[in-house]
This record gives structure tokens, C-alpha cells and sequence, in this order.
């Protein structure tokens, strides 16, 4: 069997560009290297591309950038008779053929259908979601109402752009507080505030307009957040489901990424039968947004039981220790395996 090249991305142009390199590096060392030829492909902070031929650690300690010695400039091809990058040296381009790319990056600019974009344009095989699951997932509105439209519970909330949001109040006239300020399009956090009377509302929606153009507002909903990872595209496979114990405030950065005042229970503490209900309820999710590849359903399981739709990550957290692997391993499968099973399933989309 011939080795497949898999370019890994990693960095990007998004705030969650630091979380991005740490997910990349554990996504370099753990694929199976008896099958793949990993390729990375860093994208800094400006948006300039690279092909890096240095170790996984530099990129998890954020100092790839400065290896002059190990940067190629590149470019994705357009040319489907080029599948793949040209490196771009000595004046111009030199091919640089791949089977498949794994965009391990998170936010916007990566996460959000763009990328997805330019590889679906180029006839390249991508790992995870396409254009249209990937941009709908971003858009926190939008895809609330396509699951509501699926028949699964949503948070009430508005959604307004910038130059609306005098308007706010008027807009959020008989909601009950505490409500979650958001960035319509973010992700890890950055740009929420949860706000507990209206004189917190004008800061958290500045707040929130420093990472995006627009502004969703939602009830809060009691109760606990659950997630569910779902790989696959014809045959889904579905992880187990976790919890998040977050002691005070809310899921934010710290807590996520350093651990600080929260939880994380793989499996989550509750019934067979409810979590097979919230396992049924991600594959809806899943398919009422059109994923494919991967995604981690979030949602709130509220004490009387009821589910209620959150978010889709289409390209969550992907660490040996983050909550989509853990999931897996709930079901018997490694990170390699999960790895491998991603990758087969991109080569396979070709045919598709
Ligand atoms: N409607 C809500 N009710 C209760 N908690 C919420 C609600 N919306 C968000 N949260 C809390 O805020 C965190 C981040 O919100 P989320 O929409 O998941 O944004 P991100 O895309 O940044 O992860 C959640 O993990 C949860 O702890
Ligand atoms: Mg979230």
C-alpha cells in the first residue's frame, strides 16, 4: 500500500489560532506513520501559508513561525491536474502533490467554510465538513433555526447586526435574565458575557462586537452542558456523551483550556436511557446541518430532563485529551484509530 500525504493545517487567521497549534501537533504525532505522510502547513497570524518541516513541538509552543530555516511559502493549487500545494520559491512553483488535508483549525478563516471552500474548489479530498455544514455551524442563528426546524429544542434569543444594537432592549423586551451576550460568529468563548440585569447588557454586546459584526442574545438555560462526538458521513459513528461541571460563571477560555473551575465527566453522570436520547438527538443535529466527516454536538441537558440544542463544533478541540477524542475512546477507539477512520473517510468522499 502506497503512503497517503495528509497536509495538516494549522494557525490561521482567528483568535483561536493558539488553540489551533496545540490541536495540529497532537494530530501530527499521533497519525498512523505506517500509512500517512503527514504534511504541515502553517498559516500565521497575517495569513501568510507555509509548508514546516520542523517537529510538532514547536508548533504546540508557538515558535514554528520563527524557523526561518524550515518554511516554505506555499500556495493551495487550483489546478485539479496539480491536486495539492505549489511551493513557491526560486520565482516560482514547485508541485507539491497531497492525497488529502486536514484543516486543524479553529474559528473563523478556517472553521467556517472558507477553507472548506478553496479545498472542495481545488478537487482536494478534506477531512471533516464541507462549505455549507461548516458556515452554518459558525453562524450560531442560523443554525438554531434549521434544528428547530429538525424538532429539537433551541434557547430563545435574538440576533441583531451592529448598527441595530440601540435596539437591543426593545428586542429583548419580556426575556428573562440571565442571558448569554454572543459573537454571532466565534468560538472558544472569546467575545460572551453573561449578564445578570440590563445594565450589563450595553457593555457585554460592545463587548461581543469586538469579534464580530453581529450579536446574538440568548436565555439561559439551567442545567448542565452535554456533548456528543459524531464521525462519519454515510455511517455515522456516535461517542460517548460527556458533561461539563463548571463551578460558577460559565464555560469560558480558562475553564476550557486551563482546567480553571470546571469538570469534565467522560461519561456523564446520568441514565442509559437519557443518554441514548441525547446520542439520537446529535445525529439529528448532525444531519439536520448536513455534517460530514466529524463535529461535536454540544448541548444542555436542563433538570427536568429536557434537551436543548447549543452548538456544533465542526472542527472541535482535537488534543489527546480533549472531549471529542474522549468520547471515542468511550466507544473502544484510540486517537489513532479515530485519526485513520477521518482520513479514510476524506479519500473516500472522493468517490462520493
Ligand atoms: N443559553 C445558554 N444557557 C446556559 N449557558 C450557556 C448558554 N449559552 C452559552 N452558555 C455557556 O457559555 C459557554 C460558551 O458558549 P457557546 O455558545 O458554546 O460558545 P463557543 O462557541 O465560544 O463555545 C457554554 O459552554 C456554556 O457554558
Ligand atoms: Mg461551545
Amino acid at each position: 500500500m502506497t503512503k497517503k500525504t495528509v497536509a495538516v493545517l494549522f494557525g490561521g487567521v482567528s483568535p483561536e489560532h493558539g488553540v489551533s497549534l496545540e490541536s495540529a501537533a497532537a494530530v501530527l504525532e499521533n497519525m498512523d506513520k505506517d500509512k500517512y505522510i503527514p504534511l504541515p502547513v502553517g498559516i500565521t497570524r497575517a495569513g501568510d501559508w507555509y509548508r514546516y518541516d520542523g517537529p510538532a513541538e514547536r508548533i504546540r509552543a508557538d515558535a514554528w513561525a520563527s524557523d526561518r530555516d524550515e518554511l516554505t511559502p506555499v500556495t493551495v493549487s487550483l489546478s485539479r491536474s496539480e491536486r495539492g500545494f505549489l511551493e513557491l520559491r526560486g520565482g516560482c512553483c514547485t508541485p507539491l502533490p497531497v492525497d488529502a488535508v486536514f484543516p486543524v483549525l479553529h474559528g473563523r478563516n478556517g472553521e467556517d467554510g472558507t477553507v472548506q471552500g478553496v479545498m472542495e474548489l481545488a478537487g482536494i479530498p478534506l477531512v471533516g465538513c464541507g462549505v455549507l455544514a461548516s458556515a452554518l455551524c459558525m453562524d450560531k442563528d442560523r443554525a438554531h433555526r434549521l434544528v428547530r426546524e429538525a424538532g429539537v429544542a433551541v434557547p430563545r434569543a435574538v440576533t441583531f447586526d451592529k448598527a441595530d444594537r440601540d435596539k437591543a432592549p426593545a428586542l429583548l423586551e419580556g426575556f428573562a435574565y440571565p442571558l448569554y451576550v454572543k459573537p454571532l460568529r466565534a468560538g472558544s468563548s472569546f467575545g460572551i458575557t453573561r449578564v445578570t440585569a440590563p445594565e450589563g447588557l450595553r457593555p457585554a454586546i460592545d463587548g461581543a462586537l469586538a469579534y464580530d459584526t453581529a450579536v446574538t442574545v440568548e436565555e439561559e438555560i439551567p442545567g448542565f452542558e452535554v456533548g456528543c462526538a459524531v464521525m462519519g458521513t454515510d455511517k455515522l459513528t456516535v461517542g460517548r456523551v460527556d458533561e461539563v461541571e463548571v463551578s460558577g460563571g460559565f464555560f469560558g477560555f480558562e475553564e476550557k483550556y486551563r482546567g480553571r473551575d470546571s469538570q469534565v465527566h467522560m461519561p456523564a453522570r446520568i441514565s442509559p436511557e437519557k443518554e441514548r436520547e441525547i446520542r439520537d438527538t446529535a445525529v439529528k443535529i448532525y444531519r439536520a446541518l448536513g455534517c460530514a466527516g466529524f463535529a461535536r454536538v454540544d448541548m444542555f441537558l436542563t433538570p427536568e430532563g429536557r434537551i436543548v440544542f447549543n452548538e456544533v463544533n465542526t472542527i472541535p478541540g482535537f488534543t489527546a485529551h480533549s472531549r471529542f477524542p474522549r468520547m471515542l475512546e468511550g466507544v473502544g477507539l484510540s486517537f489513532r484509530e479515530v485519526l485513520d477512520r477521518l482520513i479514510t473517510d476524506a479519500l473516500e468522499g472522493k468517490d462520493r
